[in-house]
């Protein structure tokens, strides 16, 4: 089976590039490598670095390639980026993501897989979350993605084009060989494990004050391996679908600094400061949809062997992918 999967030098699409082409499935990463790196790029893959919204090119490369299935990873995700910059983040994630869905359409592709997010749901009135919750994204990074769900909804009852949106929760965890390495790095795991590395003097906790049981927000914490895992079923979906992909239970921010102190056995400091705009306090989700009709089964339930994986993959990555 040959798949286009876009943003595969990025964090969660070079996981699932690995995870597919162990299965033997042919991948052909297409990246501008503006937020990924070379290194990520599995060298089994076929790599394009362009730029999606060179739309004829776009159209070309899929229409050439003859593929069975678009993985489209390759998005701008930094929430607070996008109240600043609105622009940025609708371009690339609606405006380019409609060339890819063109392109797969002008490709007889059969099944488009698009990564999209918890954002979409902004503060949910219950969790965990359903897929049919309502959907009122509070910044324009998770109002583009459900701006796009809706696209492909559209075009799967028009065209056919068979898709799967899979709405991370929070994606965390590394492979072997592939791992995270933003830059700015915002994340609360890898922050957590820079200051256990002596790169940062101490961990900065947002907000304490929340109504939570210990003040700090709950969050549903995702190997990248099980979203790998989910993209893989996607493919043999019937039909088309919405998936909330997280493991169902929430930890808190605290809570996970506890579990990163036993994994690195480092004190990692850490002080409360005020909250982060736009940080909903429990975001868990309900992934029965996945497991029920993809066969979903995750694999990494909790927290500790999903910082493991990260502290271990920091042993022979100790600055990321730079040199
Ligand atoms: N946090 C801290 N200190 C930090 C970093 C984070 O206390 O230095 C807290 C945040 O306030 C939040 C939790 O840790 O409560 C997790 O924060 P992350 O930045 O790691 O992740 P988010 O939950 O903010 O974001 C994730 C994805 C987004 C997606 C969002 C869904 O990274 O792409 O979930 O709301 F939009």
């Amino acid at each position: 089976m040959r798949v286009f999967l876009t943003g595969g030098a990025g964090y969660i699409g070079s996981a699932c590039a690995e995870y597919l082409l162990d299965r033997g499935y042919e991948v052909t990463v297409f990246d501008d490598l503006i937020t990924g790196h070379i290194e990520a790029v599995d060298p089994r893959a076929k790599f394009i670095k362009a730029n999606l919204s060179d739309r004829e090119n776009l159209i070309k490369v899929v229409k050439e390639g003859k593929y069975d299935a678009v993985m489209h990873f390759a998005a701008f995700s930094l929430v607070g980026e996008s109240m600043k910059n609105p622009s940025k983040y609708f371009n690339n994630n609606l405006a380019n993501a409609i060339n890819l869905a063109d392109a797969a359409v002008a490709g007889e592709v059969k099944t488009f897989v698009f990564s999209s997010t918890a954002a979409t749901f902004g503060e949910p009135k219950e969790v965990p979350i359903k897929e049919d919750a309502p959907q009122h994204p509070i910044n324009p990074y998770g109002e583009s993605k459900l701006c796009f769900e809706k696209v492909l909804n559209w075009y799967s009852r028009i065209y056919g084009l068979k898709y799967a949106a899979l709405r991370y929760f929070n994606a965390a965890g590394a492979t072997g060989k592939y791992g995270e390495d933003h830059n700015p790095e915002t994340h609360l795991i890898p922050i957590l494990l820079q200051v256990a590395q002596g790169k940062r003097e101490k961990a900065l906790l947002f907000g304490d004050d929340y109504d939570t049981p210990d003040g700090t927000c709950i969050r549903d914490y995702i190997h990248i391996l099980d979203l790998a895992q989910a993209h893989e079923k996607a493919l043999f979906a019937p039909k088309s679908g919405h998936y909330n992909l997280g493991t169902g239970s929430g930890l808190s921010v605290k809570q996970i600094l506890d579990t990163a102190r036993k994994v690195t056995g480092h004190p990692i400091p850490a002080e409360v400061v005020p909250r982060r705009p736009g940080d909903p306090p429990r975001l868990i989700a309900c992934s029965d949809r996945a497991r029920q009709e993809l066969g979903w089964e995750p694999k990494f339930e909790d927290a500790g062997a999903i910082i493991e994986s990260v502290w271990k993959w920091l042993e022979t990555h100790p600055n990321g992918y730079s040199k």
